[in-house]
């Protein structure tokens, strides 16, 4: 079945927990931390991950876009992210990180910017519960899907089943209705969408319009 994980980085800032509720249907809320060194942005830490944990019942998907995640990442757990995603790029210890997220509660994700290859962490995926394949390059809402990516999600899809995995595929950046089908089609079975949902007029029916078309 499909998750569909809305991105706050599209929602109004000043209105955070009213946001959360108007996708009450969503999976999961992707929140997208970003500290202007690993991304040329800023947006949010900590504080506001616990407060948004606490106004929300709906989980809690961190995307951490943010150098020392090992450092990090645990904090983001304790603050009651369900899930936690660090880069492979940014991880000194990207194993020792997987199982210190796990350990402490959350499923472990890593993820890949577009120029980052996962054939190399093809050894690694048993450690992870998903694996972010960007679809932008990350740093800001709204940009254009990159269809170059579409042969990794298929390559990521390949190794997932090899290796007979559980862990999720997830895809970020760009995914609308007139994208999330081809990356349903090449294997993905997460998709983050920010500006598809709200910018729409009503986000809780468009989240059910995108998972609709990607279980198409
Ligand atoms: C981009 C972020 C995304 C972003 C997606 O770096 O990781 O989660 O919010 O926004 P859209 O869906 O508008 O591309
Ligand atoms: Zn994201």
């Amino acid at each position: 079945m499909a998750q569909i994980n809305p991105s706050i980085l599209s929602a109004d800032f000043a209105r955070l927990a009213d946001e959360a509720k108007a996708v009450d249907g969503a999976d999961w809320l992707h929140v997208d931390v970003m500290d202007n060194h690993f991304v040329p942005n800023l947006t949010l830490g900590v504080p506001v991950v616990d407060a948004l944990a606490k106004a929300t019942d709906t989980p809690l998907d961190c995307h951490l876009m943010i150098e020392e995640p090992d450092r990090w990442a645990p904090q983001y757990v304790e603050a009651g992210a369900g899930s936690v995603t660090f880069h492979a790029e940014a991880a000194a210890a990207p194993v020792r990180l997987a199982r210190e997220i796990r350990a402490k509660g959350a499923r472990a994700s890593m993820a890949l910017k577009p120029a980052t290859p996962v054939e190399p962490y093809e050894d690694l995926l048993p450690e992870l519960d998903m694996l972010l394949v960007m679809t932008v390059e990350p740093g800001f809402g709204g940009q254009a899907f990159l269809d170059i990516m579409l042969p990794k999600i298929r390559r990521t899809r390949q190794l997932i089943e090899k290796h007979g995995l559980q862990l999720w595929l997830q895809v970020d950046g760009g995914v609308s209705a007139s994208t999330i089908e081809r990356c349903a089609e090449a294997g993905a079975d997460v998709f983050v969408a920010g500006s598809a949902v709200y910018g729409a007029e009503n986000p809780a029916a468009a989240v059910e319009a995108l998972r609709a078309q990607a279980e198409e």
